[in-house]
């Protein structure tokens, strides 16, 4: 696992968009897996620029997103459908009907999940996977208790997590669904680049334990320890509990650059 510490957002976006570039223009048809939450919002920004510019184009490509909730109506803007296509899809240049998500209003939910992965199957896999990380250190929406192993399934939110995200939903815990759709820790596993995004203190908890703890399904995102190629792009902040950290400052710092992450 490849863990670099910048000290903003931007250079966190500037970093990984540099690789997706950089994947585009060897495999113009490549797969992404895209994550909602606030830490990709830089990547996003940083690749909506670059396409505005003409410096990469996501016309051949096609996404996948990581979860989604159930029960909200197709309409409600925190529907993570709704929220990639605000924050990224509509800023880009994908062709139509090239991102798509799991279906959050299926009525047959194991069949939902079961098209969905075979969707994945069929596109050849996901190239590279862009993660954000929960205060419990669940990725996708794979809460404490996940199987490793797990696929596209039905998940009930944690509080925390409904805690966490009461702010997309004016504050309203209530308002907050109860249950998601998410791609599963083996999902995630599968695509061939992991690239996963924290900023800020209160995800140096989870940071910790992703990078220096042991493996262990309460804390989900360290199945990524047994993946061949995962980056992990985080702040200061999210890094002030790492043992290694001047470690990895040192090592990224001597990379030459034309070695990308
Ligand atoms: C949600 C999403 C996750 C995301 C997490 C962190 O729970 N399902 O994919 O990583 O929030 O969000 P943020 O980046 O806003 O802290």
């Amino acid at each position: 696992m490849e863990v670099v510490i910048l000290n903003d957002p931007a250079a966190i976006g500037r970093v990984a968009a540099d690789t997706i570039e950089s994947l585009l223009t060897r495999k113009p048809d490549a797969v992404l897996g895209l994550a909602t939450g606030s830490s990709p919002l830089a990547i996003y920004d940083e690749l909506a620029a670059r396409c505005a510019k003409g410096q990469v184009s996501f016309r051949g490509a096609r996404g996948f997103t990581l979860d989604e909730y159930v029960g909200l109506p197709p309409e409600h803007p925190e529907c993570y459908r709704n929220v990639i296509d605000s924050v990224f899809v509509s800023r880009v240049d994908f062709a139509p009907g090239a991102v798509v998500g799991p279906d959050g209003q299926a009525t047959d939910i194991p069949a939902a999940c079961a098209a969905y992965e075979e969707a994945i199957h069929s596109a050849g896999g996901i190239d590279l996977q862009i993660l954000g990380i929960g205060t419990d250190g669940h990725i996708g929406f794979n809460e404490p208790g996940s199987s490793l192993a797990s696929r596209t399934r039905i998940k009930t939110l944690t509080r925390q997590t409904r805690m966490d995200n009461a702010r997309f939903f004016d504050d309203n815990l209530n308002a907050v669904p109860t249950h998601c759709l998410t791609q599963g820790l083996g999902t995630i596993m599968a695509a061939r680049h992991l690239v996963l995004v924290a900023t800020g203190h209160n995800k140096a908890e989870a940071i910790h334990h992703l990078v220096e703890g042991p493996v262990s399904a309460m804390w989900p995102a360290t199945i990524m320890q047994h993946h061949p190629h995962a980056t992990v792009l985080i702040d200061d902040a999210a890094a002030r509990r790492l043992q290694l950290a001047d470690y990895y400052r040192e090592t990224y710092s001597s990379k030459p650059d034309w070695q990308g992450i």
